[in-house]
């Protein structure tokens, strides 16, 4: 039992970033700080994107934001644990489109744009990102 929890606690800490090798690309954006406003960023703007903002209805955008915050960091390499939902269960009922995928990285771009992080750097972001459209998009 104290091995399988050892590995268990292990696996937990990598998936968390805090053993990974490189989190360089989390601090090319700027930390725990400089994701906390990319993330705000983006949601703000989401909200009040044309495209896309029906989507949103009824959403806490401070939820939002925070789980949008923890899950960069995390996957950038950062000391953070994204602990929400699966990509597939919290965007299931959405009925997303490639248009509505594409504006939201739109928006994103806009957030990191506004915080003067280079593009070679947020197109490391986009990379980890976009195959998520694969249970993200399902209409
Ligand atoms: C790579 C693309 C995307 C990523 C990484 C992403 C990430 C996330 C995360 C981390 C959550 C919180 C899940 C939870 O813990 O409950 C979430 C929820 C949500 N996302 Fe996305 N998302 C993406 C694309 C989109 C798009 C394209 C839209 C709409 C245009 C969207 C709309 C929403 C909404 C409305 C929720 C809240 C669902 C609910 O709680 O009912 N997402 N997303």
């Amino acid at each position: 039992m104290l091995l399988r929890s050892g590995v268990l606690a292990s696996a937990l800490l990598v998936a968390g970033g805090v053993f990974a090798a490189d989190d360089s690309l989390y601090r090319a954006l700027g930390g725990t700080e400089g994701l906390t406003r990319i993330a705000s960023g983006l949601v703000d703007r989401a909200y009040a994107d044309e495209r896309i903002k029906l989507k949103f209805d009824g959403v806490n955008p401070k939820f939002l934001k925070e789980q949008l915050r923890n899950q960069f960091c995390q996957l950038s390499g950062g000391p953070c644990v994204y602990d929400g939902e699966t990509m597939k269960n919290s965007h299931a009922h959405l009925a997303l489109t490639k248009a509505d995928f594409n504006a939201l990285v739109e928006d994103l771009q806009a957030s990191m744009d506004e915080q003067g992080v280079p593009f070679s750097v947020q197109n490391r972001l986009l990379a980890l990102l976009a195959p998520m459209h694969r249970d993200v998009i399902t209409k």
